[in-house]
């Protein structure tokens, strides 16, 4: 479902057929189109997929948006967020951390080979900002559709001014 959704989108971006769309898997894991210079990023889970493109680095998730994972939320939010995002927001902080944070990690093309814990988020209206410990800086936008929870992570090109 989720290279459908991928070679959809390719065809559309590019002008061309969805059996025309050539992808291939990197050493990475990750999903590249092959011939057009853009990054892709694909994700699925239960009954649905979805898949973003962009000249520079991009990362898509997708998680249905009442999946419980309070019982996670040691290896998804670090000491600063627990004490920040679950004083100010409800339990649904920790699914909605994790899809950001999925995000995020699949623009920086390492996925869960880092840690979501070295990643600090900031939420703010219809997505917010991610910091690595490294000092990369991220953006991401986040909204619920049909009982999902999407977020689309690219590089926070304005984070000096932040
Ligand atoms: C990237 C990752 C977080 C995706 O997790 P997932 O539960 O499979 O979730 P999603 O459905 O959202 O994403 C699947 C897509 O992630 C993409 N992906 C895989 N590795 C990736 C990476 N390093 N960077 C960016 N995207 C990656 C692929 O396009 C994949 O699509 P496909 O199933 O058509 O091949 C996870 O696969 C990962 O951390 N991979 C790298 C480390 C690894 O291989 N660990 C073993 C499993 S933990």
């Amino acid at each position: 479902m989720g290279r459908i959704a991928a070679r959809r989108l390719v065809a559309r971006v590019a002008g061309c057929k969805p059996g025309q769309v050539r992808l291939e898997v990197a050493d990475d894991g990750a999903v590249d189109i092959v011939g057009h210079d853009l990054s892709l990023s694909i994700s699925h889970t239960d009954d649905a997929a979805v898949a973003a493109v962009s000249p520079g680095p991009i990362g898509i998730d997708i998680e249905p948006a009442a999946r419980d994972i309070a019982d996670l939320k040691d290896y998804v939010l670090n000491a600063d967020e627990q004490e920040r995002l679950l004083r100010d927001h409800d339990l649904s902080i920790i699914i909605r951390s994790w899809v950001a944070k999925e995000s995020v990690l699949k623009a920086m093309r390492s996925g869960l080979r880092t840690s979501p814990l070295d990643l600090t988020l900031r939420f703010a209206d219809g997505g917010g900002y991610a910091r690595h410990a490294n000092g990369s800086a991220w953006a991401f936008s986040m909204e619920e559709r049909r009982g999902f929870l999407v977020a689309v992570a690219v590089p926070d090109a304005d984070a000096a001014l932040r």
